[in-house]
């Protein structure tokens, strides 16, 4: 007999847990020098309505099937389908997609946890501007380190979900992500006081209509899909574990909400020390977190301290986002052999870190497949986020039972008027924005 579902410890547990998921990576790192590149106030403006006419009802949408189904992906699709019906595969790709995305995540987190030990040990400090700009390129190049934190941080993943929804992931939300947040708001406060703040913030959020072009919009749109978690069934998986009477959209909202008042406070970070410090540049690419930012912050007093509070907020985020995704692949395994969650986080998680060695080995001198952490993320974010959103909507929007969607959407909701709203945003404008974003990642438009 299947044990009774797991079910969130609190709502907070959960709201903080599906933050915890939405923030990440994505917002430390992508959205600031995404936002810098595609015309600042104007390119945040479009992000904004993107996060609410298309992630929010997609969000919301992939929280309400996993809620109605109690389900993982696979099976929830399968329960409110039949067994071998095409939208079945939507769930195999969300575990798939997950996998993907948590075996290269792990990576980056682990460069992230490389430098969260060096600044504690003072081995960064003691490296000087020059040293500390260098230092990354032999960091990545290094099969031993990569290879070390990499397996060290699936192995934080895997200890927090095998202590199950309330205790493990619900316990673990609560005590990251109020560490994050302070840690970010101590970071804020610090960098108002850099010479660099007002350039910064004005590269940030200075509204430059002339760099904003029409790919923009489909950039905001793929940041939006990224950031949110949505489309690979963290959403729905999370969602399964929810109380009847919870209210979906209000949850989505205050989700959406957290993750975007991060990606901003993050800019307002990353920037102010950019442009303080004479020769950094605001350019993409890995080396702004690992080069550019570190180069920054050993040049100020108590460089010590920032620099552990800065590479620890890198991954306490970058931990709660691969929470979630190791927890499709393990909620998939629970449900579809009954296995114990035990067997199912230890087997997942070993699959995920072999999968991930070729991205580890990625930038290693004479690597077999050089660059194949880039190459498996253009695939994960181009193909597999928007089909996996495609799914959901369409689902949610068209296929899915009325009176099932309507009693969950409405159950314990004080948005019930939105509903109309919702549905038809779920059923014409998500698919159209999402086919417009794929066509032109694979450079159809
Ligand atoms: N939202 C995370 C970030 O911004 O880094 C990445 C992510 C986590 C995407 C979990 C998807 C997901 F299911």
């Amino acid at each position: 007999m299947q044990a009774p579902r797991a079910q969130w410890g609190s709502r907070i547990g959960f709201i903080l847990a599906a933050a915890g998921s939405a923030v990440g990576l994505g917002n430390l790192w992508k959205f600031p020098y995404i936002t810098g590149l595609n015309g600042g106030g104007v390119f945040i403006l479009a992000y904004v309505c993107c996060v609410v006419l298309v992630g929010l009802p997609v969000m919301s949408a992939e929280i309400l099937i996993g809620r109605a189904t109690q389900k993982s992906p696979v099976a929830a699709f399968r329960e409110l389908t039949h067994p071998g019906s095409f939208w079945v595969s939507f769930g195999w790709l969300g575990v798939f997609a997950a996998g993907s995305l948590l075996s290269y995540y792990s990576v980056i987190a682990g460069w992230a946890m490389h430098y969260a030990y060096i600044s504690l040990n003072g081995e960064l400090v003691g490296s000087g501007v020059e040293g500390v700009q260098s230092l990354f390129g032999q960091v990545v190049a290094s099969p031993g380190l990569n290879l070390f934190w990499h397996i060290a941080f699936m192995a934080l993943t895997v200890g927090v979900v095998l202590g199950g929804v309330a205790k493990g992931i619900d316990r673990w939300s609560r005590i990251l992500m109020p560490a994050l947040l302070i840690m970010l708001t101590g970071l804020v406060v610090r960098a108002a006081f850099l010479p660099g703040f007002g350039e910064g913030l004005e590269f940030a959020f200075g509204i430059r209509p002339e760099e904003f072009r029409p790919e923009s919009l489909l950039a905001a749109l793929g940041q939006a899909f990224f950031s949110l978690s949505i489309g690979m069934g963290t959403m729905l998986t999370y969602g399964s574990y929810l109380h009847r009477d919870d209210d979906i959209m209000d949850s989505s909202i205050q989700i959406c909400a957290l993750d975007t008042i991060v990606a901003l406070a993050a800019s307002a970070v990353i920037f102010p020390i950019i442009f303080s410090f004479a020769g950094l540049e605001p350019g993409q690419g890995p080396g702004l977190l690992f080069a550019s930012i570190p180069t920054g912050l050993i040049q100020m007093p108590f460089s010590g301290v920032l620099l552990a509070t800065f590479f620890f907020l890198l991954v306490f985020a970058a931990l709660t986002s691969a929470i979630s995704l190791l927890e499709v692949p393990v909620s998939f395994l629970i449900d579809q052999f009954g296995w114990s969650r035990g067997k199912s986080a230890a087997l997942a998680g070993a699959v995920i870190t072999l999968y991930g060695i070729p991205s580890a080995l990625s930038y290693v001198e004479g690597s077999a497949l050089p660059e194949f952490l880039d190459k498996l993320d253009w695939v994960v974010s181009n193909l597999m986020f928007p089909v996996g959103g495609i799914g959901m909507s369409l689902f949610a929007g068209w296929r899915m039972d009325e009176a099932l969607r309507h009693d969950h959407f409405l159950s314990g909701s004080k948005y019930r008027f939105a509903y109309n709203a919702w549905l038809t945003l779920l059923r014409f404008i998500v698919p159209v924005g999402i086919v417009c974003v794929f066509l032109n990642a694979i450079g159809v438009m």
